[in-house]
């Protein structure tokens, strides 16, 4: 299918540092290809986050399988797959990926519980808290109709897992949906998530130990309708990608710039230049991933969703350019 096109790092010398790896990537780009596990079987982590640790990427994902339905009474766009819980994949080079295993299990023939296969988990994050030393997961929990719209706090202490879940929370009584993690260089983290319907994004300070949000909260993009946060900061400002709300169909990104994460926002529209820059290169933004021995390198990580066989969905990682303080990606 035409959108189907997945792009991903590979063919790179073991040897290259991971700089290297992004100076080359016009040549190492492959397309169409599925992304596999150092046991040559398909990665199943998507609307995907990455955590570095101590010198290892560590990428969560939501684990899709078994049979795409349409949720019966919805629009044409409600797709579902079974909830399969987060997988773990590690690698030292962002090359080798290694599967280690379910980080959080679901739960079967439970429909009450949060993470039973017949809900919804998505978009997984970690980061590790220095203070408690635990490893901290967030990801939105749904029910089938998106109105259950929960954030999902677990713990572990180690970062593939397993992962012990400690429940659902609506922040401030606000509905969570599409969201992601920062964690800050001063250690303050954020759970960042589209909320009010999906009509405004919210920022929300999280309590120290990074398990409960606090009262500490601001509402950015007023009913602009975004979803699928991926932020970073680079040089002192953070940057926000978002895209908009089309379900599994892909629609243009948007980015903003900002001095503190808490904002002002100033919106600086699509960062995606060239062909196909309008649907986002037929993806939708998950992560910015930092290439932690390259300040100022950033990989972006979107998901090429197959609404129809989600878990045959697959992903685009490419590199994030900056032209000024300005981003730019392109799709080579
Ligand atoms: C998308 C969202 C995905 C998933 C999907 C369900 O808009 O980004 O994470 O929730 O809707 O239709």
């Amino acid at each position: 299918m035409k959108y189907i096109t997945l792009i991903i790092l590979l063919s790179i010398s073991k040897s290259l540092t991971f700089a290297n790896t992004i100076k080359s990537l016009p040549d190492t780009l492959v397309h169409g290809k599925v992304l596999f596990d150092i046991d040559g079987k398909p990665i199943n982590a998507h609307g995907p986050g990455v955590m570095y640790h101590q010198g290892v990427y560590y990428l969560f994902g939501e684990i899709k399988n078994g049979k795409t339905w349409l949720v019966p009474g919805q629009n044409w766009e409600d797709y579902r797959v079974p909830a399969g819980g987060i997988s773990c994949y590690s690698s030292t080079d962002m090359k080798h990926w290694k599967y280690s295993g379910i980080a959080l299990k679901p739960v079967v023939n439970d429909p009450d519980n949060d993470l039973d296969t017949g809900r919804v988990i998505e978009r997984p994050k970690v980061i590790y808290n220095e203070h408690t030393k635990k490893f901290v997961m967030w990801m939105h929990i749904d029910k089938n109709d998106y109105n259950y719209s929960r954030g999902g706090v677990a713990i572990s202490d180690s970062p593939a897992g397993p992962y012990k879940y400690l429940g659902g929370v609506k922040p401030n009584g606000q509905m969570l949906r599409d969201m992601t993690l920062f964690k800050d260089e001063n250690n303050k983290a954020y759970l960042i998530y589209s909320s009010e319907n999906n009509n405004t994004m919210h920022v929300c300070l999280l309590s120290d130990n990074y398990l409960k949000p606090t009262t500490t909260y601001v509402r950015i993009f007023e009913n602009k309708r975004r979803e699928s946060p991926a932020i970073f900061k680079n040089k002192g400002k953070y940057y926000l990608i978002t895209s908009g709300c089309t379900g599994w169909s892909p629609n243009a990104a948007s980015y903003a710039v900002a001095d503190h994460v808490m904002g002002p926002w100033k919106e600086l529209g699509n960062p995606c230049k060239g062909p196909n820059a309008e649907v986002t290169f037929f993806s939708q933004g998950a992560f910015v991933l930092p290439v932690t021995s390259k300040p100022g390198k950033f990989i972006f990580m979107g998901d090429v969703w197959n609404k129809t066989d989600l878990e045959k969905s697959r992903y685009l990682w490419l590199p994030l350019n900056f032209n000024d303080d300005k981003i730019e990606i392109h799709n080579p």
